[in-house]
């Protein structure tokens, strides 16, 4: 890949996408983790003297009607905060832009407004293309989406280059895949085996132990032949999950599946909570964390591991009786020698809540790209920008 670091930007019109989608509450960001990951990125646009105009996307809306919900409004206002100078939010911009000084920004509305990007439609992505004279791809979280902002304008754009935030994201995961220190153990939690299935399947390729959370580990329970009640599980999945234990045990790795739980008969944080033997959830229990057992078994295959991949938390940590097995989980990561790579929207929502993020050694900003690039060891964006640097 051509990468940021090595183009002269001076006085050129710069199109950077970035992933800055961030949650908003009554107009402000109320967690600003991707935008203080992508400042660096246009810092240095902006100090090379460069033209810039960010491109980035907020939610999912629909293409062809603006909204003020998924405005990036607030986006602009927090950038304007951490810039110390005001950035201006442009909102008909496909077409052309306004005049930029060399050293100066704006920030062109939610990309996602526009009727062909998710369809990576050309003739979308070719307009996108004129505007710029380079066009620099650092949204690593939208990396694994082939879309007009994130593959096709840099098919069409004079000069397309991974910019330093997407370049060391995908260093770091290529390096810790590719040479992982031993023993490499993945944690990944979550609702659904159907979604990361996968990435589960792929992982048992690499990992020496992989823990399972949540409604995934529900349905690993159930596959151990357990009741799981009125629990979160996927019937259909159980047979994908006993193929998957067995496939650990031939390559000697270890599924290790919750041995007690804490049950509730609903999800809240007035309903009365009781730990339970797996083998004990009765027809009205939800499960809803790991018990005390689990997490000092989890903590011990943490404790001498030599890498660690986290994406997704163990229990409902949003509620504070269920955050316990997570909450564990991130204190064992912490504690362990080993290098911890964590990514994922409620992974990161559960550090926050524990004060724990800067005790990983490393945190991914993308979710659905940190798996699929776990994955596939590649991403659609990322491709694209190899290809055009090999067409030189
Ligand atoms: C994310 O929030 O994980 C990224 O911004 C990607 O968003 P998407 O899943 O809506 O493409």
């Amino acid at each position: 890949m051509l990468r940021m670091e090595d183009i002269d930007l001076a006085g050129k019109r710069v199109l950077i996408r970035e992933d800055l989608n961030s949650p908003v509450a009554d107009g402000r960001v109320t967690s600003d983790e991707r935008i203080q990951a992508s400042l660096p990125t246009i810092q240095a646009a902006l100090d090379a003297g460069a033209r810039v105009a960010v491109m980035a996307h907020l939610g999912r809306p629909k293409e062809g009607q603006p909204d003020d919900a998924s405005s990036l409004k607030p986006v602009a206002d927090h950038l304007s905060a951490l810039l110390g100078k005001p950035v201006e939010l442009v909102r008909d911009w496909i077409d052309g832009l306004p005049e930029i000084e060399p050293g100066h920004m704006v920030l062109c509305e939610n990309v996602r407004w526009l009727e062909g990007e998710k369809a990576n439609d050309p003739e979308l992505a070719k307009k996108m293309a004129a505007l710029c004279d380079v066009y620099v791809m650092d949204a690593f979280g939208v990396a694994h989406r082939a879309q007009a902002s994130t593959h096709g304008v840099a098919e069409y754009a004079p000069l397309a280059c991974a910019g330093p935030l997407l370049s060391r994201e995908v260093d770091t995961l290529k390096h810790v895949l590719e040479n992982p220190r031993r023993p490499l153990t993945a944690i990944v939690g979550g609702s659904k085996v159907s979604t990361k299935l996968g990435v589960l399947d792929a992982l048992l390729d690499k990992v020496d132990r992989l823990i399972v959370g949540g409604g995934i580990a529900n349905t690993f329970i159930a596959a151990e032949g357990h009741p799981v009640g009125k629990s979160l599980y996927e019937p259909e999945l159980v047979e994908s999950a006993k193929r998957l234990i067995a496939k650990a045990e031939e390559r000697g790795a270890a599924i290790p599946i919750p041995t007690e739980v804490v049950v509730a008969p609903y999800a809240h944080s007035d309903a009365l909570t009781t730990i339970k033997p797996v083998a004990d959830v009765s027809d009205d229990d939800m499960i809803l964390d790991v018990g005390p057992e689990t997490r000092s078994r989890y903590a011990g295959l943490l404790e001498d591991a030599g890498t660690i991949f986290w994406n997704g938390p163990v229990g409902m940590f949003e509620i504070d009786q269920f955050a316990g097995g997570t909450r564990a989980l991130a204190e064992a990561i912490a504690a362990s020698g080993a290098y911890s790579i964590a990514g994922g929207g409620d992974t990161l929502a559960a550090l926050r809540q524990f004060m724990m993020t800067d005790r990983m050694d490393y945190i991914c900003t993308g979710g659905g790209a940190f798996l699929e690039f776990v994955e596939h060891g590649h991403l659609p964006a990322v491709d694209i920008l190899e290809q055009r640097a090999n067409d030189k």
